[in-house]
């Protein structure tokens, strides 16, 4: 009788542990999620990556029936997954052409950058496998370590479907976007070789339905991409931006006008080149916001 208190006692106090916890937590995840959107603001190109990439993941970590701890694990490892590209050169991140030799193997190392930056980090161990595993293979012949099959953890499986989607359906300095049916051909034919073979097949039911269409060529909920009409790249309009605001490309610094009206979003060139300080990246903290508040609570349940 007097064993089974404390147990009965619990069921009725608030879990003071649980919630220190959760609001230990929240700081850790927002410096993480800030730090992978400086490293994405380096590319031109990439602005919304991390974004769409992750929200392919809980689409895909949901619908194959994971539990809530799971798909937010998931969902963080996919927004995390390119940290170590801080360590690729501005040469070779937005070089135009194919890469050399020498050039690819400095963008294989990324994988293991981004694992040996988070080393000692108490968040670590939720995101290794993304960012340590996500060009490995099921046929082996991925990076770093060419594992195989069964040594594949389901982070690492959903979150390179979900990067290869996202880096096909995208424009990049040497190609433009494939369409969505392209796409999901180029997946179908991979199947069981680059991706895993069950997760793919879902993934590209997914996509057929439609459930993808508020991610697929947009940067946030809502907002879709916007591309500088000077040269090109991805301009990230904020979902706090007003109407009137302005914006910058990141690549040429051409300056745009930002049009909000109703749901609609354009730019338009004012003509004119933003200053040194007007290109400084900055990081969407409503987004990132709303990614600790859904997050935190189910990370540290387990
Ligand atoms: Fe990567």
């Amino acid at each position: 009788m007097i064993s089974l208190l404390p147990a009965a006692k619990s069921l009725f106090e608030p879990d003071y542990t649980s919630e220190l916890r959760q609001r230990g937590m929240k700081p850790l995840l927002q410096s993480l999620l800030v730090m992978a959107w400086m490293v994405e603001a380096r590319d031109p190109y990439s602005g919304g990556h991390l974004w769409r990439v992750s929200q392919y993941c809980r689409l895909l970590a949901e619908s194959l029936g994971l539990n809530k701890y799971e798909v937010a694990r998931i969902t963080l490892g996919g927004f995390l997954h390119d940290l170590g590209k801080i360590s690729v050169p501005d040469s070779i991140l937005k070089k135009p052409g194919r890469l050399n030799d020498d050039e690819y193997e400095t963008i294989m190392n990324h994988p293991e950058i981004g694992a040996r930056i988070l080393i000692g980090h108490p968040l670590a161990s939720l995101v290794k496998n993304a960012i340590l595993h996500h060009h490995e293979r099921p046929d082996g012949a991925g990076y770093p370590f060419g594992l195989d099959e069964g040594n594949l953890s389901i982070d690492s499986r959903i979150v390179s479907i979900c990067d290869a989607f996202d880096a096909m359906t995208s424009t990049r300095p040497y190609r433009h976007s494939l369409p969505l049916d392209q796409a999901l051909k180029d997946i179908k034919l991979n199947l069981h070789t680059q991706f895993d073979g069950n997760f793919g097949h879902l993934f590209i039911e997914l996509a057929h339905s439609g459930r993808m269409n508020t991610i697929l060529g947009h940067t946030d909920q809502g907002i879709p991409i916007q591309n500088c009409l000077t040269c090109g790249p991805t301009i990230v309009v904020r979902r706090s931006q007003k109407s009137g605001e302005l914006t910058y490309c990141p690549n040429c610094a051409a300056e745009a006008i930002i049009e909000k009206n109703n749901s609609r979003i354009s730019i338009h060139p004012t003509g004119r080149k933003g200053s040194v300080k007007s290109l400084q990246p900055k990081v969407d903290m409503d987004l990132i916001g709303e990614y600790v508040a859904t997050s935190a609570a189910a990370l540290v349940i387990a």
